[in-house]
């Protein structure tokens, strides 16, 4: 096991507290909850317990400093600065926001240094272009009585709140904080209270660039009281939340009060279709990856495998055989390539889904099980003689189980199952006739298509879901739109 560095350990020794204004403060309540590791089940921090008061102070300190000088006076260039000085410091404390990670969600250390810290550090740098790049237009009009000039002003939304997950902590965080920044926004962010670690170091990061006080707000809390008062806050103007469809729903209600702008990014069952002359050396590995990645805590999750009967067995098992190599442990184990479920309720749920699939008479040809002992393992599961109505076929069950089942053509038949779902938020297709490709990426429901390939993101793409996986795009221009009135002013020049 490698050894926590000195300012990891400094780091979590300290009071963990809230961001308010620009200072760390402790809940109004005087209240802490746990966080737990979840490689052991261990208890390894107390964290400040934000609730309703400490939402409104924080909301207030946004609405504060979204009309401040210090904020919206400056320049879109020293914004755009200001952004990127937060990336390079990202990357500078790379090892110590990596441990955290690793310390509070389970995954490997590595990965979460490769993808978390790298990505999110992507973010900010590529954000940090648009402030000076992203512009209103002049339009010809043709209205009478007057002889017009009429140009619009994108203006930031205002105060936002914004409630993430545990699946990438620091990613989620900055998925978020970045576009509303850089649109000149001012945010209340509301971490999930299995991983508040590395967003109140993020704090600290962002402090350290020179955000001016109230800019960014972090409560970290329960989601059913600090999360609920935000997404119902009557001076929040906007919410963007990314977790459950079940609490998206909540959010939408608690948002119709003062009609607060809503994006959204929930869940998925994303459909990988391997077709039998897709190059099985990409395909086999690559199937394998779209599900075990993060331990399956994806929302974009390959989690239903369709393959060509031909060669139905052969990737099935080849994929299994790779889950059965996977080596789990502590993800600050060097040798570790899976960590455990983020928490008990999460192990629990997935387990819950193991059994269903097995009472609806599904077979797993390679793990099946949790591992004994601390912590929560679940061996990386490959699952068949599944039939499309099953629970584990319609819902998300965001663990490292994947349901595979052949099909016979790519025929109408193939397109209307990967399209029987609540959900649309990826898929994956593997062949090596790009007319097919190209046949069914158009013809899929969803708001991501990989082709020989998957799970390939990066912060100039758009991302999101059709249907039931959300509303609005994260990520790319297109996420501009979620943090931005658009504004026409009209002048009649005579
Ligand atoms: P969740 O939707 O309850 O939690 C996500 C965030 O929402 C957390 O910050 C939480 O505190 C907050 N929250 C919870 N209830 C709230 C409420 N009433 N009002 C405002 N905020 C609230 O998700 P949970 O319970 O952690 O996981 C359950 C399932 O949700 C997972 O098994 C998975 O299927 C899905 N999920 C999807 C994610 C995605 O990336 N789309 C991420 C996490 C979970
Ligand atoms: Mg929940």
């Amino acid at each position: 096991m490698n050894a926590l560095s000195p300012k990891t350990i400094e780091f979590i020794a300290k009071p963990k507290q809230l961001l308010i204004n620009g200072r760390w403060e402790a809940a109004v309540s005087g209240k802490n909850f746990s966080v737990t590791n979840p490689a052991s089940a261990e208890v390894i921090a107390q964290v400040a317990e934000g609730d309703k008061e400490d939402i409104d102070k924080a909301v207030k300190a946004a609405r504060q400093a979204l009309e401040s000088s210090a904020w919206a006076a400056m320049t879109p260039s020293d914004r755009g600065k200001l952004i990127w000085r937060i990336g390079d410091l990202i990357l500078k404390y790379a090892d110590e926001l990596a441990e955290l990670e690793s310390l509070d969600n389970g995954k490997p250390f590595t990965v979460a240094r490769a993808a978390d810290v790298a990505l999110s550090a992507d973010m900010f740098h590529y954000m940090a272009g648009w402030a000076t790049k992203r512009h209103g237009i002049t339009i010809p009009i043709s209205a009478s009585g007057g002889n017009y000039h009429s140009y619009t002003r994108l203006e930031p939304v205002g105060v936002v709140g914004q409630i993430i997950p545990w699946n990438f902590p620091l990613l989620m965080a900055a998925w978020k904080l970045a576009p509303a920044l850089t649109t000149g926004c001012t945010i209340v962010l509301k971490v999930a209270e299995e991983t508040p670690l590395s967003a109140l170091r993020l704090g600290e990061i962002l402090l350290e660039a020179g955000l001016p006080d109230g800019v960014v707000n972090i409560v970290t809390g329960f989601g059913e009281t600090a999360g609920a008062a935000l997404a119902a806050h009557p001076m929040v103007d906007k919410i963007a939340f990314t977790g459950s469809t079940e609490v998206g729903r909540l959010i939408v209600k608690a948002a119709a009060g003062n009609l607060k702008k809503v994006s959204l990014e929930l869940g998925g069952k994303s459909p990988n279709i391997i077709l039998k002359d897709a190059d099985l050396e990409l395909a086999i590995p690559g199937a394998a990856h779209a599900i075990f990645f993060n331990h399956g805590q994806c929302c974009n999750a390959g989690s239903r495998l369709y393959v060509e009967q031909a060669i139905f067995d052969e990737v099935s098992e080849g994929v299994a055989e790779i889950a059965s190599h996977i080596k789990l442990g502590n993800g600050l184990d060097p040798q570790t390539q899976m960590g455990p479920l983020v928490s008990n309720t999460q192990f629990n749920r997935v387990c819950g889904y193991l059994d269903s699939g097995y009472q609806e008479g599904a077979k797993a040809i390679c793990g099946g099980k949790k591992r004994e002992g601390a912590g929560y393992f679940v061996e990386p599961t490959v699952l068949v003689n599944a039939s499309q109505q099953m629970k584990i076929v319609q819902e998300e069950i965001f663990g490292p189980v994947v349901v595979a089942m052949p099909f016979n053509e790519v025929d109408e038949q193939l397109i209307q199952k990967a399209n029987d779902s609540i959900y649309g938020l990826a898929a994956g297709v593997w062949t090596r006739d790009i007319s097919k490709a190209h046949q069914i990426a158009n013809r899929i429901k969803a708001g991501t298509v990989w082709i020989n390939c998957y799970s390939v993101f990066d912060a100039a793409l758009p991302f999101g879901g059709y249907k039931q996986s959300g509303w609005g795009r994260e990520m790319g221009a297109a996420v501009l739109e979620n943090y931005t009135e658009a504004k026409a002013v009209t002048i009649n020049i005579g």
